[in-house]
């Protein structure tokens, strides 16, 4: 954060420190999930952070999520950047708003992941506030969502156009699609709109054939849902399905949709574990009863996921990390909320060990 910056959100902070209560003023109690061993890979996932930018930028609770983000890429980079959809509202994008909104929702929050090295590049810079020699390039990984698919032209836009002006911008051009990370990651990005809209499951079964990584990790708009719609359950079925005819199970899934942090023990030996973490801008109680739901928690925030071996063992760990309100709470640290862990063989382990 710059220096003028940090006057000017201490002075008006003093203000509102008075008078505006926080929610985040309720707090839990750190949640200790450290481990002695090493980091091997790491990823920072998020979604639903296409909000239209607030009239002031302290006061925009998309910012203070991607600052979080950008702070935890800085101390320790991540391998990549998975965006879980949702990804710009109200109705996507269109060929008149592809500038502005690549502006405002993807190089202005999420700029230290990018080299700035694609098309009109004199046209994007300016909405970038870190220097060249802080920025770490990472993948950005991501997946359409419901309101990705609210105009015409937007899913289109947003498969081929975009990777074009931000060449970090992988998404998946037919259902699914996997990338590989190092650490021996398989990422495997799913269009669960696409599911939920009666799509064949086929590109799923042959992404997963296609990965070849020793991790599967899931990610996609949609979480799984207990006792649902019809539609609902046939994506869940869909999803056991393709892990069955592939014999390659996914140890986590990662999801938005639903404005808030959770975790889910699936019960589901295909995908034990999911991690929802859509209030990338907003934060609201879930519409939907979320398969296995242990934890959950209405407030701003994202996932870190760490690979780590530890004495000789290697397990996925997932971290819940809540953040401010708005970018203006300069008082209120982002912090762990939740923390849990999954071993090759699918087994999730609880968190404070
Ligand atoms: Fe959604």
């Amino acid at each position: 954060m710059k220096t003028s910056r940090v006057i000017c959100v201490a002075s008006i902070s003093m203000i509102f420190a008075l008078t505006v209560p926080s929610r985040s003023a309720i707090a839990r109690a750190p949640v200790v999930c450290g481990s002695k061993g090493e980091v091997v890979a790491s990823l920072l996932a998020v979604g639903d952070v296409g909000q239209p930018r607030r009239f002031l930028d302290l006061f925009d609770p998309g910012l203070a999520v991607a600052e979080a983000i950008a702070s935890e890429h800085a101390r320790s980079p991540a391998e990549a950047l998975l965006l879980l959809g949702d990804n710009f509202y109200p109705d996507g994008l269109s060929r008149e708003t592809l500038r502005d909104r690549l502006r405002m929702n993807v190089i202005g929050p999420f700029c230290s992941f990018l080299s700035l090295g694609g098309l009109h590049r004199s046209d994007l810079e300016s909405a970038c506030t870190v220097a060249e020699t802080d920025r770490h390039p990472r993948p950005i990984i991501v997946v359409l969502g419901n309101h990705d698919y609210g105009g015409s032209q937007s899913a289109e836009l947003e498969k081929f156009e975009v990777p074009r002006w931000i060449p970090e911008w992988q998404m998946p051009t037919s259902g699914a699609e996997v990338y590989e990370l190092p650490g021996s990651i398989s990422v495997i990005a799913l269009d669960s709109v696409a599911l939920h809209r009666g799509g064949d499951v086929s590109p799923l079964v042959e992404a997963l054939r296609r990965s070849h990584g020793d991790w599967r990790i899931l990610i996609a708009h949609h979480p799984l849902v207990a006792d649902g719609y019809p539609w609902e359950k046939r994506y869940v079925s869909q999803i056991q399905s393709a892990v069955a005819e592939t014999g390659k199970p996914i140890q986590m899934m990662l999801a938005g949709h639903e404005h808030l942090l959770a975790v889910g023990l699936t019960g589901l030996k295909e995908v034990p574990l999911q991690l929802i973490a859509g209030s990338g801008a907003s934060a609201r109680p879930a519409k939907s009863d979320l398969m296995g739901e242990v934890f959950s928690l209405v407030e701003l925030g994202f996932v870190r996921i760490d690979l780590i071996r530890d004495h000789g063992e290697m397990l996925l760990r997932a971290k819940l990390i809540k953040t401010a309100d708005s970018p203006i709470e300069w008082w209120n640290e982002p912090s762990v909320v939740e923390c849990y862990w999954v071993d090759h063989g699918g087994i999730v382990r609880e968190s404070r060990r």
